[in-house]
C-alpha cells in the first residue's frame, strides 16, 4: 500500500515489499459489539489513506502496510464469498511439539525503514478503530545485521522473486473472487537461546541445512532426519511450491525473550499447511524439524490480505 513501483500483477497489496528495516506486526480481534463491524469495514477502506499520509513523511523509508482478515469476520466484513482455502489456522499436533492456533481477526503487517514510521502508523490506525478492536498480539520486529535471525542464520534467502514470486504469492484465474489477494500465516516463535547455544556451530548448520557464516546450502543428509531447508520443500509433480516468507527477529533482553516472528504469503495455503506438517509431524512421522526443539511457537493465525480494490470497495457500498 504504497506508490512504489509495480510488479504484482492484478492491485494486489504490496505483499512484494523488499525487507526493512523494521516492522510491527499486529494481530487484533473485533469486539462484539454491533457497531464495531461498521467501523472495521470503514477503517479498511482508508487504510490506503492513513499508509499515504505516513509514507509521505519519509519517501526514501519504503513504507508499506499489508491488511489481512481471518476467516471468522470474512463475510460480515467484506460481504463477499470467502476465499476457497481461508479457514482458520488448524493446529498441528507431532509427537513431541505443537504448532497452536491463537485468536485473531485482522492482521497488519507494517514495515519501514524507519521504526517511527510504523509506530506512527499504528498509532494512527487504532485511534480509529477505537473500541471496535482488542489487541491479540502486537510484536516489533527489528533487522538483524546481514538479515540474521536471533539463531544467527541468514534467513529469507531461498524467498521467490522477479516473476516468480507473483506466481507463489497472488491468487489468480483459480478463484476469481480472490484474484489479487494472498494467503498469510503467522507464527510468532521463540527460542531457548541458552540451549541452541550449547550445539556445536556443525550441529545447528545440519538442522538448518546452511552454513551459518557463508549461508551456502549443504549437501543432502545421509540419514533419515532432514534438516529444516528440506523439510519446508513442498515438491509434487508440479515441481516446486514456494512462499514469500518475511521473517523478523524481536526480543528484549532485559526479560530473557528472543524469538523469530514467522510470516509466510501465499497463493495456496495448503503450501504453507504442508510446510508445518513436515515440520511438526516430520518425514517421516516422528523425524520433527529439530529446530523446534529449540524454537517453540505461541501464537497461529492464517489470514487472507485482500486486493486494493476489494478493500476500497468497502469504502464504496
Ligand atoms: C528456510 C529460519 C520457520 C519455511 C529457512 C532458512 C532459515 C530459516 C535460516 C534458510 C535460509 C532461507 O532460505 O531463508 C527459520 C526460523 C523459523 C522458521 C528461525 C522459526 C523459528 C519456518 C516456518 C516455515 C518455514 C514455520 C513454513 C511453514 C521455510 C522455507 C525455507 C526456509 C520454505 C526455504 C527452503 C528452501 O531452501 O527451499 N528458514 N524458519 N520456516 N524456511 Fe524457515
Amino acid at each position: 500500500m504504497n506508490g512504489q513501483d509495480r510488479r504484482l500483477p492484478y492491485d494486489a497489496q504490496r505483499v512484494d515489499t523488499p525487507l526493512t528495516r523494521s516492522a510491527i506486526f499486529l494481530v487484533l480481534e473485533v469486539v462484539d459489539e454491533p457497531t464495531a463491524i461498521e467501523t472495521v469495514r470503514s477503517v479498511l477502506s482508508s487504510v490506503a489513506d492513513i499508509s499515504k499520509n505516513v509514507a509521505f513523511r519519509d519517501l526514501t523509508a519504503s513504507f508499506a502496510c499489508t491488511v489481512g482478515l481471518g476467516s471468522v469476520v470474512w463475510e460480515r466484513v467484506m460481504r463477499t464469498e470467502r476465499p476457497r482455502e481461508l479457514h482458520p489456522f488448524i493446529p498441528v499436533a507431532g509427537d513431541v511439539h505443537s504448532a497452536v492456533s491463537t485468536p485473531g481477526d485482522l492482521f497488519f503487517h507494517i514495515r519501514a525503514d524507519r521504526q517511527d514510521l510504523c509506530f506512527e502508523f499504528e498509532r494512527q490506525l487504532l485511534a480509529q478503530f477505537g473500541s471496535a478492536v482488542r489487541v491479540a498480539d502486537e510484536t516489533v520486529g527489528f533487522r538483524y545485521f546481514d538479515v540474521r535471525d536471533l539463531l544467527g542464520f541468514v534467513d529469507g534467502t531461498a524467498n521467490p522473486d522477479g516473476e516468480e514470486l507473483a506466481d507463489a504469492t497472488i491468487v489468480g484465474d483459480e478463484d476469481p473472487g480472490a484474484a489479487g489477494g494472498s494467503y498469510v500465516v503467522t507464527q510468532k516463535y521463540v527460542h531457548d537461546m541458552e540451549a541452541w547455544h550449547a550445539l556445536t556451530t556443525e550441529q545447528q548448520e545440519q538442522i538448518m541445512g546452511r552454513s551459518k557464516a557463508d549461508n551456502v546450502e549443504l549437501g543432502g543428509s545421509t540419514t533419515t532426519q532432514k534438516s529444516h531447508k528440506s523439510l519446508a520443500t513442498v515438491k509434487d509433480e508440479d515441481g516446486e511450491h514456494d512462499i514469500l516468507r518475511d521473517n523478523m527477529p524481536f526480543g528484549s533482553p532485559a526479560a530473557g525473550e528472543y524469538g523469530t516472528y514467522f510470516v509466510g504469503y501465499s497463493r495456496r495455503l495448503w503450501v504453507t499447511e504442508r510446510m508445518l506438517e513436515r515440520m511438526f509431524v516430520g518425514e517421516p512421522r516422528g523425524c520433527h524439524d529439530r529446530l523446534l526443539d529449540f524454537s517453540r511457537p505461541v501464537t497461529g493465525g492464517v489470514f487472507f490480505v485482500p486486493s486494493m480494490s476489494a478493500l476500497s470497495r468497502l469504502a464504496a457500498a
